[in-house]
């Protein structure tokens, strides 16, 4: 039964979406979110095939109509297939894309391999690029398209065993305003929002490690509203991105952090 959300029940009535990462946690309560928003259709593109079939089913159970892609994003030539089975099935008609992909490898630089930064790179910066080509194609042809990344607020700081991670994702937030200005034309509008951390399997806030519990004290005292933001803070925003209220909002690399980012300790 479907249960109400933050938007009308028709809000992205006769919209699609696609989901890159669409099995993970922000994806899913992104997904979620656009459900209770009646949206039309929901593309999940993950290469993990439980999580993917988990997501499905909550999914299903909120009345959404979804489109399972398993694929490894990191391979170019399995994206551009995958991509390609989506539209021959279901048609170019995707008006909104959110890439949520993505993968945490922390390292002090000083221990950090090339290899690492490599596989981030590949997910967290490359895939974002040519899963972003591969959909905006059709927006273009369609004159319509709404584009959202996940970016990280780690882009705001140096925070020590962040830095190949955080670098992999400024890429994202360049390409964001290059996106922006350059299918802007086509009514494309492009975002990244830059959420610092969330409780998700993300961080592997494992219960009872002892480590982990620590960290998770610090972080929430260094946020002004006292508390860890959480997966469903981040999709009401990534929904008005997605909106035609936010039609003039191009570009922009928006902080969802509660305001850590201007607490100095
Ligand atoms: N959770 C946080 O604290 C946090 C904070 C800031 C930004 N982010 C960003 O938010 C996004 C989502 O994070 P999350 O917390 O939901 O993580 P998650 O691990 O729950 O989800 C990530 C998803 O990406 C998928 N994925 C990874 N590599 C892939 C590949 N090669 N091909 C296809 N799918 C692949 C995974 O299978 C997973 O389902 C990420 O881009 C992350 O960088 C997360």
């Amino acid at each position: 039964m479907k249960k109400s959300g933050l938007f009308s029940t028709n809000a992205f009535s006769g919209k699609c979406v696609v989901i890159t990462g669409g099995a993970g946690d922000i994806a899913l309560a992104i997904a979620l979110e656009f459900a209770k928003a009646g949206i039309s259709k929901i593309a999940l593109l993950d290469k993990d095939d439980v999580m993917l079939d988990k997501a499905v089913t909550i999914l299903k159970k909120e009345g959404a109509h979804v489109v399972r892609v398993q694929v490894d994003l990191s391979s170019k030539e399995e994206l551009q297939m995958a991509v390609e089975k989506l539209y021959s099935s279901e048609g170019e008609t995707w008006d909104i894309l959110v890439t949520t992909a993505g993968l945490f490898i922390g390292t002090p630089l000083i221990d950090s391999h090339l290899e690492d930064l490599d596989r981030l790179m590949q997910i967290n910066a490359l895939s974002v690029l040519e899963v972003s080509k591969l959909i905006a194609k059709g927006m273009i042809k369609r004159k319509y398209g709404k584009i959202i990344h996940i970016g990280s607020s780690s882009t705001y700081y140096g925070t020590p065993g962040n830095g190949i991670y955080a670098a992999s994702k400024v890429v994202v937030n360049q390409l964001t305003q290059t996106m922006a200005v350059e299918w802007g034309p086509h009514n494309i509008q492009v975002n990244t929002v830059c959420p610092t951390v969330a409780e998700t399997k993300f961080l592997k806030f494992v219960e009872g490690d002892a480590s982990h519990a620590k960290l998770r004290e610090r972080l929430k005292e260094k946020m002004p509203l006292k508390r860890l933001l959480k997966a469903e803070d981040i999709a009401p925003i990534v929904l008005f991105l997605a909106s035609d209220g936010a039609q003039l909002i191009n570009g922009a690399i928006i902080p969802v952090d509660g305001g850590s980012r201007l607490v100095s300790t």
